[in-house]
């Protein structure tokens, strides 16, 4: 039941994003939540957020002396192709840009942490609707999906903040791959989101049980998918409380 009123509102938002687009290239979708005013965007978001420079980044090497990594997933960064036209994208200022990756790099302009991009051997479809499928099946056959990406220098960090859509009330199935890969004891874990209604649904609690040894941040970031473009002052704010 819950999963028909999820897809219905997915089905909702993709005919508005259809009816509302703006865009030049009929292909592109747009965000319905666009802020009127080009220069509001552009002061909301980093300049670098732009589909052709915003591939998987993979920081955690050490290159630098950051104690701060940002792991994210989005399924946009694991289609396999570099797909403007998927529903993982939003249109911002004119750029398309991934949702959960939007905000990693606001939190990255403000904290100078590393990236690290969740990377799956699973090729998630680029296609919006058959993404819903996708999901549904590997939440119900409770998947772990194989992680290509891993976290060379652990021990350099002690926060880490970590990035996921809502799917299905719930993390995607490789944050549970990625939670049961590392030990983050001592360390501390920030959330961040983005959802279409749900919030955060349980997904800290459940942080809090892969990684009991950790200090999880109740006051994670969570915003919804149409204003991840006007995030970038809230996300500021949010970390200007937390002490970074
Ligand atoms: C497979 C799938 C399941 C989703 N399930 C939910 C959900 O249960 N609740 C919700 O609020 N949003 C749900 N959404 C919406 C996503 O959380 C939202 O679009 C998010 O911004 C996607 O981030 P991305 O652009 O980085 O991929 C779902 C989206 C997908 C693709």
């Amino acid at each position: 039941m819950k999963r028909l009123a999820v897809l219905l509102l997915v089905i909702a938002l993709t005919a508005s994003l259809t009816a509302c687009g703006n865009s030049t290239n009929s292909s592109t979708p747009v965000s319905s939540s666009q802020p009127a005013a080009s220069s509001q965007r552009e002061t909301s978001l980093p300049a670098s957020q732009n589909a052709e420079d915003s591939e998987p980044v993979d920081d955690s090497s050490g290159k630098s002396e950051s104690n701060i990594l940002i792991a994210y997933f989005t399924a946009g960064e694991n289609s396999g192709v570099d797909a403007i036209a998927s529903a993982s994208y939003t249109n911002i200022g004119g750029s398309a840009v991934r949702r959960v990756r939007a905000l990693t790099d606001m939190i990255e302009a403000e904290t100078g942490g590393e990236l690290f991009s969740i990377q799956t051997q699973t090729v998630y479809p680029a296609d919006g609707g058959e993404l819903i499928d996708f999901a549904a099946e590997e939440q119900d056959q409770n998947v772990r999906s194989e992680l290509t990406s891993h976290i060379e220098n652990l021990e350099q960090y002690d926060t880490i903040f970590i990035g996921y859509p809502n799917w299905w009330y719930d993390m995607p199935m490789a944050l549970y791959s990625f939670f049961e890969e590392y030990n983050f004891s001592g360390k501390t874990i920030i959330p961040f989101n983005t959802h279409n209604g749900s919030r955060f649904s349980n997904t800290i609690q459940t942080i809090e049980q892969l990684e009991p040894n950790a200090t999880v941040m109740e006051d994670g970031f969570t915003v919804s998918e149409q204003n991840v473009a006007d995030a970038g002052e809230d996300v500021a704010a949010w970390l200007d409380g937390l002490g970074y």
